[in-house]
């Protein structure tokens, strides 16, 4: 994620970046830039931090012209820092190019230009871009462009100026959001139609493999191939704030959303092109390291600990290493035990957690090998850690997390399934087999999310009730926490989740007519047993709701009350997909109850204090 917007007429340039900035600040926001091209030529300002680091640059020194691009950044390759900051250049400093995605082979085209003579000031895969246009530019401003995507590989929404051509504006779009916006005598770009909506009400809504070239008075739309293309414009009727959350009611549903596209994103780059092995080079953990883990302990707080609980089942069931999962706040206090040959996973969103931030450093003080996995880069906790597995879910606004989660569950699988190839506690069979069911998780989330209406009904109706309880065997237990956690957190409705086996053991007494019950069935080598717990509420006058496979819908209409079915999938990977709808329940559920869903009461997105 970042955000990308461009400017060509006859405006004050700077401001018209600046406000588009602004709008698009939720995409990213740990450093900003903007190129203008001014009488002095091509000149870039950049700055770390919030936008408004940059405004006070520029209020010393104005960039006056009439095109430029701009963009807020949302680090990947590279911490945030002014240099890694965009829009990037060339060694001529004619070139200026603003990204948004991840170019999948910026290392190979680096050492590729480096050794043509080309000198790199960056960590950014985005500045092997413009020095690869600026090699192939032969005055021709979008046949260089054209040329030069030809040898990219990955994502890319990219906004391209060049001081050789004052007058025109290069946008392309693959695989990252793109929008053209049509004025008079004026033309603009944007990640995002907010980016623009002061301006003008018209766009031209880019899809993967295309271009524009605009002018002030001119847009021309093609392929990347350079095949023109005519598009239909559409004319925007929300308003700026509605059009910020991306046409959504609120930042949590657009986050639910953004799922498919955070589980592609991060596994982007990490399975090999044959589609049989994982690969992390990122991790500066050695296979001979990893031979000798004898155990790993996994330590973070709220939801990113949920996560923790499926990577234990993960880790073990992939790598047969005993795992514990802790919460940070516990587990810095109980004198861990903790050895040079544990493997300690801190998960965090935000990477600033105070209490996992001191759980990391209490592991490191006895000689244990760190890794994070993070939503942050550049963040203290993946500063710290000896190693990172960067989730690329993009930024989450709303304090109850979703697509950092589940992003968190596929940053686990990787690892897993990586653990599993070095230390060979899986056949070769076995690792492409559950990798090619993990590429198929993001469209199963995006039909399970095609029938959101279902689990509406349900909602409203929970919304009603004081107390509830979710129950669950095994990974269906882990995903049952998280639901309860996200229930309480957005809609403070309470609620438990049980070990579907241990609810006999005390809990069953909470039990009474029409409390709702949900329970998890989608394990199946304890399907039988569940199906006996859930009869035990029912009995005793619960109404249950099921998460399971389509195939036992039916099978389990005889004991509950309704059923939502979820994609099959294999076992291991089933949290991935069973979480969703929960999460949906604790949306509808909060919005019947007209909370504040986005900033529920008490609550914070990053807890820095203890
Ligand atoms: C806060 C947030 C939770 C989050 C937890 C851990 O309590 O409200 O949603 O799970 O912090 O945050 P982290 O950034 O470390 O994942």
């Amino acid at each position: 994620m970042c955000g990308i917007v461009g400017y060509i007429g006859k405006r004050n340039t700077q401001n018209v970046l600046i406000e588009g900035l602004k709008k698009l600040e939720y995409r990213g926001y740990d450093s900003a830039g903007i190129a203008v091209f001014t009488d002095k030529g091509l000149e870039i300002a950049k700055a770390k931090g919030r936008l408004a680091n940059l405004e006070t640059k520029l209020e010393n020194a104005p960039l006056i012209g009439s095109v430029g691009i701009g963009h807020t950044r949302w680090a990947t390759h590279g911490k945030p820092s002014d240099v890694n900051s965009h829009p990037h250049t060339d060694d001529s400093h004619k070139f200026s190019v603003v990204h948004n995605g991840i170019i999948e082979n910026y290392l190979e085209l680096k050492e590729e230009l480096i050794a043509e003579g080309h000198t790199f000031v960056s960590e950014t895969d985005t500045e092997v871009i413009s020095h690869l246009i600026a090699r192939e530019y032969e005055g021709d401003i979008v046949k260089a462009v054209q040329k030069a995507i030809s040898h990219m590989r990955g994502a890319y929404a990219l906004g391209v100026l060049t001081e050789y051509e004052p007058n025109k504006l290069v946008a392309v779009r693959q695989a990252s959001p793109l929008i053209i916006g049509i004025g008079e005598g004026e033309n603009f770009i944007g990640s995002d139609i907010p980016a623009i909506l002061e301006y003008t009400r018209n766009v031209y809504i880019l899809n993967d493999g295309e271009m524009a070239v605009l002018t002030q008075d001119a847009v021309e739309l093609m392929t990347i191939e350079g095949n023109f293309i005519s598009r239909e414009m559409i004319r925007v009727d929300w308003d700026a704030t509605t059009a910020e959350k991306g046409g959504f009611e609120h930042f949590m549903l657009k986050e639910i959303h953004e799922q498919p596209k955070a589980y592609r994103d991060t596994m982007r780059g990490r399975i090999d092109v044959s589609g049989k092995h994982v690969v992390l080079p990122e991790l500066k953990l050695t296979p001979e390291q990893i031979k000798n883990i004898r155990n790993v302990q996994i330590v973070a707080c709220g939801t990113a600990y949920h996560a923790g609980l499926v990577g234990r089942s993960v880790i073990e069931q992939l790598v047969k290493i005993p795992v514990e999962t802790d919460v940070a706040s516990e587990y810095r206090y109980r004198s861990p035990i903790v050895t040079p040959e544990t493997l300690v996973i801190v998960v965090s969103q935000s990477g600033e957690t105070a209490d996992t931030l001191a759980a990391l450093r209490e592991a490191q003080s006895h000689g244990a090998h760190v890794l994070a996995i993070t939503n942050v880069v550049g963040s203290s906790i993946a500063r710290d850690a000896d190693d990172v597995i960067t989730t690329l879910a993009g930024p989450e606004i709303a304090v109850a997390s979703t697509k950092a989660y589940t992003s968190q569950l596929i940053a686990f699988y990787l690892l897993g399934l990586y653990l599993a190839e070095v230390r060979g506690t899986q056949t070769p069979e076995q690792i492409a087999h559950i990798i090619a069911a993990m590429q198929a998780l993001p469209e199963q989330v995006e039909k399970m999310l095609s029938q959101a209406d279902a689990i509406k009904d349900f909602a409203e109706q929970i919304s009603k009730h004081e107390d509830l309880f979710f129950i669950g065997r095994g990974l269906d237990y882990a995903v049952a926490q998280e639901g309860s956690l996200k229930l309480k957190e957005i809609s403070y409705i309470h609620s438990e989740a049980y070990a579907a086996g241990e609810l006999k053991h005390g809990t069953l007494a909470l039990i009474e007519d029409g409390i709702p019950v949900i329970a998890l069935a989608t394990q199946e080598s304890v399907l039988e047993k569940t199906v006996s717990n859930i009869k035990e509420v029912k009995a005793r006058g619960a109404e249950v709701m099921a998460i399971t496979f389509e195939e036992h819908v039916a099978g389990l209409l005889k004991s509950v009350d309704q059923a939502f079915a979820i994609p099959k999938t294999l076992p291991i990977l089933t949290p991935a997909l069973a979480v969703v709808p929960l999460q949906l329940l604790s949306y509808y559920a909060s919005l019947a109850r007209g909370n504040d869903v986005d900033k529920p009461r008490n609550l914070a997105k990053s807890v820095t204090v203890e």
